[in-house]
Formats: C-alpha cells, structure tokens, sequence
C-alpha cells in the first residue's frame, strides 16, 4: 500500500512516522509540490489545491481532523474520492474537559470572584447548582454525543438538537428538524449553555445570529468548539453588549488566526483559545487510521465515511 501525508505545517513528519509505526508493510511520502509517485491513500489536513492534481491515482483521503470542509472546499477534489475521518480518537475527552471548565467558571462565579479579589472586596455571591444549568448540545456527532453523556452524568439536564433524530439516550432531552416540526427554537428555549459541535455546512453556515441568539433566555452563554462560520459575529457581539447574553467561549473563528483589530480579542465577556478544545492525538488517530486502511484496502467496510451530499 502505497500512502501519502498531505499537510500544510511541521506535522508531517510527525503523522508520517505515527502511521508508519502502525503500517509496516506500507511505504509512506511525504507530499510536496511536484510529488506525483502515484499513491493509494492520502492522509492529511487541508491539502492545497495543488495536491490533487499531484495524486490522481488516490482511491480515498483520510482525514485527520473531525472536520472536513478542508477537504471538500478543495476546487481540485475529485467528486467521486471517498473521504474518511478519524472518529473521536480522544478528542471526545478534550471536548468533554473544556466544556466543563468553561461551565463551572460560569456557574461558580469565577470570573466575578477574581474581579473583587483584585478589588480587596470579600463578599460572597449567590450560588447556584448543576439543575439550574441546562446545557443545549447543537450537533450530535461523535464529539456532540461524548459531551452530552459528561454532562448527563454530572447531573445537569442535557438538550441536544439534531438533524438526524437517532440517538436515543434516556438522560439526553432531543430537539430535532425532522418531519417537519423544528424544534430549534424550543432547544434554544430550553438551554442556559449553548454548546455548538456541528459541522459547517450550507445548512449551518450562519446559523446563529442576533435573531436565534435571541432565542437563548436572558443571561446564556455560548461556547463554539466546532467552527467560527455558524456564528454571525456581529450578533453575537451585539447580545454580548446588550445584555442578552452573559459569556462566550470561542475556540473556533471565521478567520484564523483571528485578525488582530478583531473585538473578540479584548471583549470583557469573551473568552478564547486558538482552536485547541480538541487536538487530534497523533497516536491514537495513528491507529484508528491506520486499521481503517487497512480494512478499507481489503474492500471492507469502515465508519467514519462522509456523505458528500449532506457535506459531513
Ligand atoms: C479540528 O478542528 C478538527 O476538525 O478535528
């Protein structure tokens, strides 16, 4: 089997050696510019335009983010190459820990408290408790359904909205689009935290704005660990200024790295992390990948396969 990394950064070496620990028998390149040694496989992240005029030969791409906009946004990309991703892989846990952060500095008054420190001001606030904090998961992927377990399990009522309506989980109160009821405004209703997890897609794509925002009762929060696009910035920045809203936790952003003049960077109620809530580890994404290779190399099936159509 003959493979290819495509990556657009040092990670290269790094994923070339990871799965050639995992792949004996396979060669593995690294591509470059002008590297046309026809391969099998592709595996890698946001290949340039370049690359698929380099590899005709590819019988699938692997990819090794949960998102794959990288890929299909490729004006090159064959329209019939299967692309696979890697699933979970640990970056369920990573997504479970910062959420939970973020909810607990919010619930328990952390950022207040560290104010009237800094004040010399002692003087203890209302608290509150896990039932008061109905989180809202909008996506119920691989990462969306790991966080909605955590979060069940600790003990706050879980909302999840989801387009395909298959999850059936007694702890998880489902929201859904199909057959014809769309509850989306009853699951923005019904949540204090919104958690986004959904890929972008047409479908997606400026999905919250100050119109749906709006749909969150007075004091929410807002934490996007999937991408910046299903925010319209301004209306989140506008909720965040009048009141409607009360924090927002951003790891993901229209453009990264995020423009410097940009006012989520000194806004008091935003709080952000340079797209690293979950950041696919190397080893264990290595092993997943490379025993989907090998299976889809035997003609055998494999999860994780996207749907162009519905674009994840
Ligand atoms: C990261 O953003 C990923 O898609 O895995």
């Amino acid at each position: 089997m003959r493979i290819v990394v495509v990556y657009g950064s040092h990670k290269a070496q790094g994923w070339r050696d990871a799965l050639g620990a995992q792949l004996r028998e396979a060669q593995i390149d690294i591509w470059q510019p002008g590297f046309t040694e026809p391969a099998d496989f592709a595996v890698g992240w946001s290949p340039p335009p370049r690359f698929f005029i380099d590899q005709p030969k590819l019988r699938a791409f692997f990819s090794t983010g949960a998102g794959v906009e990288h890929v299909l946004n490729n004006p090159n990309l064959p329209a019939e190459l299967p692309i696979i991703r890697v699933e979970d892989a640990g970056m369920g846990e990573q997504m479970v820990d910062y959420c939970r952060f973020e909810v607990l500095r919010w619930m328990q008054r952390r950022d207040e408290y560290a104010a009237q420190q800094a004040a010399g001001v002692w003087k203890p606030l209302d608290e509150s408790h896990r039932e008061q904090w109905p989180v809202g998961i909008f996506g119920l992927g691989v990462l969306g359904r790991e966080v909605a377990k955590a979060f069940a399990a600790d003990g706050y009522p879980v909302n999840a909205f989801t387009r395909s309506n298959t999850t059936r989980d007694p702890n998880v109160r489902l929201f859904s689009a199909v057959n014809g009821a769309d509850q989306f405004a009853a699951f923005m209703q019904a949540t204090r935290v919104l958690m986004i997890f959904a890929p972008l897609t047409p479908a997606t794509q400026d999905k919250f704005d100050r119109h749906t925002l709006r749909l969150l009762p007075r004091g929410a929060y807002v934490i996007n660990v999937a991408r910046g696009g299903l925010i319209v910035d301004e209306g989140l920045l506008e909720l965040l200024d009048d009141g409607h809203l009360n924090g927002a936790a951003l790891d993901v952003f229209r453009q990264e790295p995020l423009p410097a003049q940009h006012r989520y960077w000194t806004h008091p109620k935003v709080r952000m992390t340079p797209h690293t809530a979950a950041v696919t580890p190397m080893g264990p994404a290595a092993k997943q990948m490379a025993e989907k290779l090998r299976r889809y190399a035997a003609n055998q099936p494999v999860t994780g396969l996207v749907e162009r159509a519905r674009g994840y």
